[in-house]
């Protein structure tokens, strides 16, 4: 007996055992039967099929007992044998309804090669089917290590699939992981498996011991706990390393203080420590013996280093973090120590402070007098330019640092606006006609209107970026000149918004991108329409084609060194001939009405866990880009309406789910691309060439926007996507 939802109605059912004679059937039916062995009674025979997920119970003259899905030709209403015109039929069976009618469990379920957070399962279909929507499979949090709260993900697969890699488990955690179907008439049998991940290696790194006091064969140190989500929490070991030795540190030969001695090695583990022992004050040197470790005593002229380790052990898998030194002696650490905790060695540290701080007046003196003279320097330098200059945005020569467009190792000094100029086309006045009144938004520097450049005879729609210099700090001018020279640097792409040239009048300057009305997010939405069969006007050739396009034009800019970092279906224009290019980097962003696009939900895990922002954050958002474009302009994680909860749960593993009608390699496709390890996401080069082939391939289905029953849209919620702040 089980129960399941009914979904149109929300009616709860339960399906029981029901034993009702449909009849006299011959049983030329099209599905296949299978028969039950040892049939005892007609209750029995039935009992049995409805206990294997059958709908039909089969009771043929001679006894024997057959279940299945599929009925044959009714003959008569009552049983075989009350049936006058039945004699010379042959193969009648007595049917019964079991009053089962949802598929049965998944056959062969099995689980591989487990990790720390992976795990590969395989299946095949139920031996009793007659229709499978989705498969499901929900991973159940049993028992865990980690402090985060238990959070037991789901996925559904097709009905078609019968692997899978569940990947952004937690590690060492126990999970109840469970599939079963989903079918028109309800959800079908189970099938479970326990499983438990491997642990990792301790997320917490322990604090460094804290000296309080060192008496020479003695030393006190405070020890305190690590948080570890990782893995149990098994021993603590600390380590005594002679400073003085000036030998390389390697854990794999680290041993007891006997043991090191007898090796010539000048560390060794001098105590092993339970959970509980911790957080005391703990007497590195005292002669005793913690766990199987002798705590030697110290030699007074020797300056040591004091390691805390963790260990972190499960089933015979054992992880280490090791802290870092707590140096004795002169070392620098102890100017670490805050006042409190200044009891032994106080002399030392009042000397080296004020060695310090005469350092420091020495160096803030010389400081202020070189800064004088530089600033002379440069207001003589401002006197002279400011005579010959025809526009306002003629300054000294700036050197622009790295604002994060550019990757972080190159530290290429930015042109003065004047060489940027050299490199751009300067568009005449009187060839640019912007559009006063038809403003597109506000950008980074000024208005963006709505404009074209005439050229002979033709008009191409571009948008033009006011520049208002007046207004502009010295600060905000170097990253807009920075940003102008990425636009340079970029030139021109197909598939990337392109720079078309600068027009300057005797008190503003525009710069003039190309433009179009249109951008992904609106064509997606828009999209949204009842054709006969269908729920989208777009071909599903189309959509893969933006992908690959929107791919294409991201790895350009990835060659040419620029992080992009709000990639979304926002940030992608079409241009007539639906042609995609990758916008909002840069100086070409602006925003409508004081609401500015929030990204969230597509950032990349490592972004919210503080890691700078590289190209493979950038393919994480090409994903949810793709999703967007499957999911026709949906909101990412519509069901999670708090933007401040999207990074939490997107740490602790949550994904966007696989959309019913697309496939599973384009769905595997994406979740590589939101690998938690960025070094294992695919390059948008890699991207571009799978993309392209499942297009060379149109048999198989990447997508598919045929009408299916109880299709409804993922929903798309405007707020959720915006953050409303005041853009002046
Ligand atoms: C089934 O039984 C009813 C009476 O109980 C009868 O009216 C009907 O004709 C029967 N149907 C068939 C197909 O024999
Ligand atoms: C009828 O049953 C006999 C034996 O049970 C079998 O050999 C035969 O193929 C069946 N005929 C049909 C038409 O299913
Ligand atoms: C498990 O991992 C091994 C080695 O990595 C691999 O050879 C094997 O195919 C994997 N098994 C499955 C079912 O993926
Ligand atoms: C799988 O789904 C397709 C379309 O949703 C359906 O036509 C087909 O019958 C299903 N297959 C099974 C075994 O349920
Ligand atoms: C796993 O989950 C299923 C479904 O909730 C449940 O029936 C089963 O007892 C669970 N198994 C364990 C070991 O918890």
């Amino acid at each position: 007996m089980f129960e399941f939802l009914l979904v149109i109605s929300t009616i709860s059912y339960v399906f029981s055992f029901e034993n009702t004679l449909l009849g006299c059937y011959d049983d030329v039916s099209p599905g296949k039967r299978v028969s039950i062995e040892q049939y005892r009674s007609k209750e029995e025979c039935i009992k049995d099929c409805f206990s294997k997920y059958y709908r039909y119970g089969f009771i043929y003259n001679e006894g024997n007992c057959m279940c299945g899905n599929y009925l044959g030709e009714q003959v008569s209403n009552g049983t075989c044998s009350e049936c006058q015109s039945c004699d010379f039929k042959m193969n009648l069976t007595d049917t019964y309804f079991t009053g089962n009618l949802v598929p049965g469990p998944p056959r062969n379920f099995q689980v591989f090669n487990i990790t720390e957070n992976h795990v590969r399962i395989t299946w095949q279909e139920p031996e009793s089917v007659v229709e499978i929507i989705k498969y499901r499979i929900k991973a159940i949090v049993i028992h865990t290590y980690s402090s985060y709260s238990p959070y037991s993900p789901e996925w559904m697969y097709s009905n078609n699939t019968f692997q899978t890699e569940l990947i952004t488990l937690l590690p060492a955690t126990k999970y109840n992981i469970t599939l079963s179907t989903t079918s028109p008439d309800g959800d079908g049998a189970l099938v479970f498996r326990v499983i438990e991940t491997k642990i990792g290696t301790p997320d917490s790194i322990p604090t460094k011991p804290v000296i309080i006091e060192n008496r020479g064969h003695q030393i006190d140190v405070k020890l305190l706990p690590t948080p570890n989500n990782n893995g149990p929490i098994t021993a603590y070991k600390v380590i005594v390393i002679n400073e003085d030795a000036k030998q390389d540190f390697d854990e794999t030969i680290l041993t007891s203080y006997n043991e090191a001695n007898r090796n010539g090695l000048s560390y060794y583990i001098t105590a092993e420590l339970t959970p509980k022992e911790i957080n005391n004050i703990f007497t590195v040197g005292d002669g005793q013996t913690y766990g199987r470790y002798y705590n030697a005593p110290l030699d007074p002229d020797v300056n040591y280093n004091i390691i805390l380790a963790l260990i972190s052990r499960l089933h015979e898998v054992e992880k280490v973090v090791y802290s870092s030194g707590a140096v004795t002696g002169s070392g620098v650490s102890i100017l670490n120590v805050s006042d409190d905790q200044i009891v032994g060695d106080s002399r030392t540290v009042i000397i080296g402070l004020s060695v310090a701080i005469g350092l420091l007046t020495f160096m803030l003196i010389a400081g202020i007098i070189g800064f004088i003279i530089l600033k002379s320097r440069v207001v003589n330098r401002r006197h002279r330019l400011s005579d010959n200059q025809e526009l306002t945005l003629q300054g000294p020569m700036i050197e622009v640092e790295n604002n994060g467009y550019i990757h972080e190792d190159e530290h290429v000094p930015v042109n003065h606006y004047r060489n940027l100029k050299q490199k751009v086309r300067t568009i005449p006045s009187s060839q640019l006609n912007v559009e006063p009144t038809n403003l597109l938004g506000v950008g980074r520097y000024g208005r963006v209107n709505s404009a074209g450049v005439v050229e002979n005879d033709n008009i191409t729609l571009a948008a033009a970026y006011t520049i208002q210099d007046k207004k502009m700090s010295q600060e905000t001018r170097k990253t807009m000149l920075q940003e102008l020279d990425v636009l340079i640097k970029v030139g021109k792409h197909d598939n990337v918004i392109g720079l078309i040239g600068i027009c300057e009048t005797s008190y503003i300057m525009y710069v003039v991108l190309e433009h179009a009305s249109l951008n992904l997010k609106d064509v997606l939405l828009g999209s949204r329409d009842s054709l006969p069969g269908r729920f989208s006007s777009m071909s599903e050739f189309q959509a893969l084609d933006t992908a690959i396009q929107v791919a294409r034009g991201m790895a350009y800019l990835d060659h040419c060194k620029i992080i992009h970092k709000q990639l979304c279906a926002r940030s992608v224009i079409i241009a007539p001939g639906g042609i995609a290019k990758v916008t909002s980097y840069g100086i070409a962003q602006y925003f409508s009405h004081n609401k500015i696009p929030d990204y969230t939900r597509w950032t990349a895990v490592e972004v919210f866990k503080n890691y700078p922002p590289n190209t493979k954050s950038d393919v994480w958002s090409f994903a949810c880009l793709m999703w967007e474009i499957c999911a026709l302009g949906a909101t990412p994680y519509g069901n999670v309406a708090n933007n401040n909860e999207i990074p939490e749960k997107i740490v602790r593993g949550l994904r966007l789910p696989q959309l019913q009608y697309i496939n599973d390699e384009l769905y595997q496709l994406m979740l590589d691309c939101w690998q938690l390890d960025y070094d294992e996401r695919p390059s948008f080069m890699q991207l571009v060439e799978s993309l392209d082939s499942f297009k060379k391939n149109p048999t198989v289905p990447y997508i598919n926007f045929n009408t299916y029953p109880n299709f409804q849209y993922d929903q798309f919620y405007p707020d959720m996507e915006l953050a409303v702040r005041p853009v002046f």
